[in-house]
């Protein structure tokens, strides 16, 4: 099975990435969350501590831009490939209202021109193959067989189709009959991303595309051990869990200021209270945490027993 860990701005660092590789794996490709390139054509600092192959070794990585300019792409693209990246992600899905106002992300499905051109210039000029990450549409379901039509006509390395509007952010079903009609309709290899949230869901999506590759995002950081039990290995222990938590803690510490440490903590431990029964008590504790009181509130969590059937629950982020 190919599994691939989706981008998550926040969630899905170097950090993040180094210790779920070494401690679960069980994920073929990691993709790097967003970099918008500027127009001073330089990485920020924060740029370059998601890319910089030093922070990445190891892992099999695919970084991902964001923009709308062909030109910066490209400087972009060339940067990348001068790092050693053999791939590059675009991003037209994102559903943010800051992006889209902007015309980037989801937003550059609205104007289907400028999506041609885009295209045009960066497939023609790219020095690294470009795979895409898409929605099916900005308002409507109803725009995928247009928008599906421009992205067939360039040599797309893969397109990962999340089958959602702009709209619907990730709210609610996917439109499974938008990647069935994708499947049937062009030829470019496709990989499935949205609400792949346990072994049974992707076992039922691989009934149906066998072999596809599946990216899965809140599904895997909810349960760190879904991508090694898809290919067969055991579920996470409370013992892995709680090493997995105390690595990560030790690594925020060590690269960013407590703040910071303390906040990338917090969202994980949202996802990751899906593995533990009647953990709302705990998780509230953990939202109203400061760095000092963090690590009482995550004792609490992690006394508690493992859930039946751990995974991403969207109750939990509703509260
Ligand atoms: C907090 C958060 C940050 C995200 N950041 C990115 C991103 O940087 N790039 C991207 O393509 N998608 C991003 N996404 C979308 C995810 O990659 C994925 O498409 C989405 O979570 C649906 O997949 P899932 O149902 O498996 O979680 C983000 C989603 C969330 C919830």
């Amino acid at each position: 099975m190919d599994i691939r860990l989706a981008p998550m701005e926040g969630v899905t660092d170097a950090v993040h990435r180094r210790i779920h590789h070494r401690l679960f794996g069980g994920v073929d490709k990691y993709y790097i969350p967003f970099i918008t390139p500027s127009i001073h054509r330089v990485f920020t600092t924060r740029d370059l501590r998601n890319i910089a192959p030093e922070n990445n070794a190891g892992v099999p990585c695919i970084p991902q831009l964001l923009t709308r300019d062909a030109e910066l792409f490209l400087w972009a693209a060339n940067e990348l490939a001068d790092l050693g990246y053999d791939e590059v992600n675009l991003n037209t899905g994102c559903p943010s209202g800051t992006v889209t106002a902007k015309g980037r992300g989801s937003g550059m499905l609205r104007d289907p021109d400028a999506l041609r051109s885009f295209l045009d210039a960066i497939f023609s000029a790219s020095p690294l193959p470009v795979s895409i990450k898409t929605r099916i549409g900005f308002y409507d379901p109803a725009e995928w067989p247009a928008i599906l039509d421009i992205f067939r006509q360039y040599p797309v390395k893969e397109l990962t189709i999340h089958p959602r509007t702009r709209e619907e952010f990730y709210k609610g079903s996917v439109h499974a009959d938008a990647f069935a009609f994708a499947a049937a309709e062009v030829n470019m290899p496709l990989v499935f991303n949205g609400n792949l949230f346990s072994v049974e869901d992707c076992m039922a999506l691989q009934e149906k595309y066998p072999g596809l590759p599946m990216m899965i995002g809140r599904g895997l950081i909810a349960n760190p051990a879904l991508g090694r039990q898809l290919h067969g290995g055991a579920p996470a222990t409370h013992e892995e869990l709680q090493r997995f938590h105390d690595a990560l803690m030790d690594e925020y510490a060590r690269e960013y200021p407590a703040d910071t440490a303390h906040s990338r903590m917090r969202e994980h431990m949202k996802y990751l209270s899906c593995c533990f029964a009647g953990a709302e008590k705990a998780l509230k504790a953990i939202r109203k945490s400061t760095p000092k009181t963090y690590p009482a509130a995550a004792a609490q969590l992690f006394s508690l027993p493992l859930a039946e059937n751990p995974g991403y629950d969207p109750d939990v982020f509703t509260k």
